[in-house]
């Protein structure tokens, strides 16, 4: 019998790329989306690039009882890939409950799910936002977890204490939760990438998007801080290695190779960029040259941040391969794919 995942979110940005990564492995995937911040098109890109069509579920992981059903209907599942949530750092400041009910609410539910339905296996989207900033670079797994800034942050950080106290309470249920680095890029075939809905608000699409003309000009948040050139420092990890790193995390709990209930691993390259040398390999590996000016620091930036993938290298026997240069290629590629085929389809 096939091994078969459950992805919540999967047809968002992270998430299809890692139901690819899922499918390219032999596993059975189920993609459940309420589709809020993703389109239904994206099915079609992971059939392009697969030949498959995953099974699809419109549903809402905050509504239980449409959640349920899919258990009922699905009752091999062996492993959840649990991402669905809202992610915008901004908006979560300004709205922050409805971020704390729709993540916290989506994760108690998939948990409840679990118990229900005897599904062992979790793993976890978390967030290298939960370190703050690090006193200590690279940043290690060991290193002390703080409340984030924004509420969204927050929600990450608790859900990390829920499904921990959840594993106490329970015999047999482990989880692997990944705390990401900053994903960026789009997958080879440029049939499925990063859609922002309306002004993006991280660096690449925006980076792409003024590279097409949708932009007029990206904003550099500051470059008067503490780093070579003054521009803040990120790990910026290809949102494709990041999903081989899911797979890898399935096949640890599968495999029943787990120390701990709860294990956590840092998913990054290990390497910090300036936000002046992504836009210079932008430019160099597209030969697009890009508009952009120095402004004011963004609140709650923080200076540098960098993974030690140590842990996750050793004991998930992943790593990250592709180079800065081929991932911001890759995130142009699917850039002006994309913005081709809507064109053509007006
Ligand atoms: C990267 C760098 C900005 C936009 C956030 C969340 C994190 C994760 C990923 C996900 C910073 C600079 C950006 C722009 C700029 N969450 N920048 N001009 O803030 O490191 O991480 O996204 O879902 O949890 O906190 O990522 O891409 O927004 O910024 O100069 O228009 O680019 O100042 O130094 P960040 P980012």
């Amino acid at each position: 019998m096939e091994k078969q995942i459950l992805i919540t979110g999967g047809t968002g940005y992270i998430g299809s790329h890692t139901a690819v990564e899922f499918i390219n492995a032999g596993y059975e995937v189920i993609i459940i989306d309420n589709l809020s911040n993703s389109d239904i098109s994206v099915l079609n890109g992971i059939e392009k690039i697969t030949d498959i069509k995953p099974i699809f579920y419109k549903v809402d992981v905050t509504l239980k009882a449409e959640l349920r059903k899919v258990f009922e209907t699905h009752p091999n599942i062996q492993a959840i890939v649990h991402f669905a949530a809202f992610k915008a750092v901004g908006e979560s400041v300004e709205f922050p409950l409805k971020y704390y009910h729709n993540n916290l609410t989506g994760l108690i539910n998939i948990l409840e799910c679990m118990e229900e339905f005897k599904i062992k296996n979790l793993v976890f989207s978390s967030s290298c936002t939960i370190y703050g900033q690090p006193e200590l670079l690279p940043v290690t797994e060991e290193s002390p977890v703080i409340k984030p800034e924004s509420p969204y942050g927050n929600t990450k950080k608790i859900s990390e204490e829920i499904i921990q106290d959840f594993l106490n309470s329970t015999q047999g249920f482990k989880c692997i939760s990944l705390r990401y680095f900053n994903p960026i890029g789009a997958h080879p075939s440029a049939e499925i990438g990063e859609l922002p809905i309306g002004v993006p608000n991280n660096l690449m699409p925006y980076i792409t998007q003024t590279a097409y003309g949708i932009r007029e000009e990206l904003k550099v948040f500051g470059s008067d801080y503490n780093t070579p050139d003054g521009t803040p420092i990120r790990d910026y990890i290809n949102v494709v290695d990041l999903a081989e790193a899911h797979v890898a995390a399935v096949n640890r709990l599968l495999k029943d190779k787990t120390e701990d209930k709860f294990e956590v691993f840092n998913i990054g390259t290990g390497q910090g960029h300036t936000v002046l040398e992504v836009i210079n390999a932008f430019e160099k590996n597209t030969g697009v040259k890009l508009k952009y000016r120095i402004t004011n620091r963004r609140p709650g930036d923080v200076e540098k941040v960098w993974a030690d993938t140590s842990k996750a290298n050793k004991i998930l026997g992943w790593k990250a391969k592709k180079s800065l240069a081929e991932t911001v290629k890759s995130a142009w590629e699917w850039e002006k794919k994309y913005r081709e085929k809507t064109k053509a389809s007006i």
